[in-house]
């Protein structure tokens, strides 16, 4: 059976920020992106470092050598050990698609989020 956390009221995390929350025995990272709320386990899924301690970053995406262009500001999470990128909207691993080398799912587990009355809470 799902459980659910009041872990922040939406206030304590405005657009553009995030909160390092206990819930249920887990260390989690809310982020409010453009005032939606994601939460992420604070472990990745590589060699376990505190994922959610690295820097919020945009994505960064180039067709050509020397021209780059930044989207999604705020959407992406880099890990703190090997720069692993990750996105806060869905725990998936940033990656190259057409790479060669076998490669696996990587995800970092998410959690459902919602808002009432002016708090954040955590199901899982
Ligand atoms: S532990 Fe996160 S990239 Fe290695």
């Amino acid at each position: 059976m799902r459980q659910k956390y009041a872990v922040a009221k939406t206030s304590e995390i405005p657009p553009g920020t995030h909160k390092l929350v206990e819930a249920g025995g887990r260390s989690i990272g809310v982020y409010n992106v453009d005032g939606t709320f994601y939460a992420l386990r604070n472990v990745c899924p590589h060699q376990g470092a505190e994922l959610c301690k690295g820097l919020v970053r945009p994505l960064i995406v180039s067709d050509e050598a020397g021209v780059y262009e930044q989207t999604r500001q705020g959407e992406i999470i880099r890990c703190p050990w090997h720069q692993w990128e990750f996105d806060i909207k869905t725990g998936c691993m940033i990656v190259d698609p057409d790479m060669r080398t076998r490669s696996y799912e990587v995800t970092v587990e998410t959690f459902g989020v919602t808002v009432e009355e002016e708090h954040v809470f955590i199901h899982m």
